[in-house]
């Protein structure tokens, strides 16, 4: 039989430091690109990919996040009162984007640790993990080619990238070889989370765009800290390579890391161009820009 991806786990427990100070009071989550937080494009992909049930994996200080995805009846009236009906179609599609479901983590114990609180809103059904921290912009969505690729090998499929040199020691990095029936997926033999760079069997990254088998949930059950002290999903998957095949993606796109200041500076540019209101005037003052 075979198994169809349904629901999608968005681990948004963290704390933010890399951000501070805009992260103190405010979820990174909900940092704007342009005019939509990144966590909204995290779920607009899964919901393209065909995730119908998304479960947010929140912490202390989050609900701004469960605001933004309810329906704002008082918002919503106050639209229509002024007849403002472009702006009351998208602050009403924001709330009917998924069956959202909240759970908690109630201490930052690693990624592995986060996943692992979704085990029984998942159930025994494949599923995907978007990190929202990671934007990935693609003709595509990123997790719409990794449903399909799934539909085709049924296994655990872990988002990749090659990165440059020493930045591989900041993901997680897969040993692998591509299938010649399709160089996009990477038949996966191990895997090390953020290596040291002499020691990285190659420089394929893992992305936060993962697609995992149910049994991924008693492998973390296994698992003991690993890098940094912590949990991590990656030292669970490479438990499940004992029992099931895992593949690579070498996804279409472009990724941007959200959660850094710099990387986000630059997202914000490229969405900023991309805007179908605002790109044309970006672009004129960009160019007028004395740098
Ligand atoms: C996490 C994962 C890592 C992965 C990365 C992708 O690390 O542990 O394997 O490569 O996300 O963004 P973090 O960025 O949370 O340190």
């Amino acid at each position: 039989m075979t198994m169809k991806i349904r629901k999608a786990v968005f681990p948004a427990a963290g704390m933010g430091t890399r951000f501070l100070p805009a992260t103190k009071a405010t979820p990174k989550e909900m940092l704007c690109l342009v005019d939509k937080p990144l966590i909204q494009y995290g779920v607009e992909e899964a919901v393209a990919a065909g995730c119908t049930e998304i479960i947010i994996i929140t912490g202390r200080g989050k609900t701004t996040m469960e605001d933004h995805f309810d329906k704002s009846s008082e918002l919503e009236a106050s639209l229509a009162a002024k007849n403002k009906t472009a702006l009351l179609e998208i602050a009403r599609s924001v709330s009917k984007l998924a069956k959202i479901t909240y759970t908690r983590q109630p201490e930052a114990l690693g990624l592995g640790h986060a996943v692992l609180m979704a085990k029984e809103l998942v159930g025994n059904e494949p599923f995907c993990v978007l990190l929202p921290d990671d934007i990935v912009d693609a003709k595509t969505p990123c997790m719409k080619q990794m449903v399909e690729a799934f539909n085709e090998v049924q296994s655990s499929i872990l988002g990749s990238e090659v990165v440059e040199g020493a930045a591989i020691s900041a993901y997680g990095c897969l040993d692998c070889t591509p299938l010649a029936s399709n160089p996009r997926l990477l038949e996966v033999r191990d895997m090390v989370e953020k290596p040291k760079p002499e020691e990285a069997p190659s420089q394929n990254a893992i992305i936060g765009r993962y697609i995992l088998t149910p049994r991924i949930f008693e492998m973390i059950e296994g698992i003991k800290p690993g890098a940094g002290g912590e949990l991590q999903l990656t030292d669970a998957i490479k438990a499940l390579l004992h029992y099931e095949k895992v593949y690579g993606y070498s996804y279409e796109g472009k990724r941007h890391d959200a959660g850094d200041k710099l990387g986000f500076l630059k997202a914000t540019v490229e969405f900023g161009l991309k805007h179908p209101q605002l790109g044309a005037g970006f672009h004129e003052w960009l160019k007028s820009f004395p740098l």
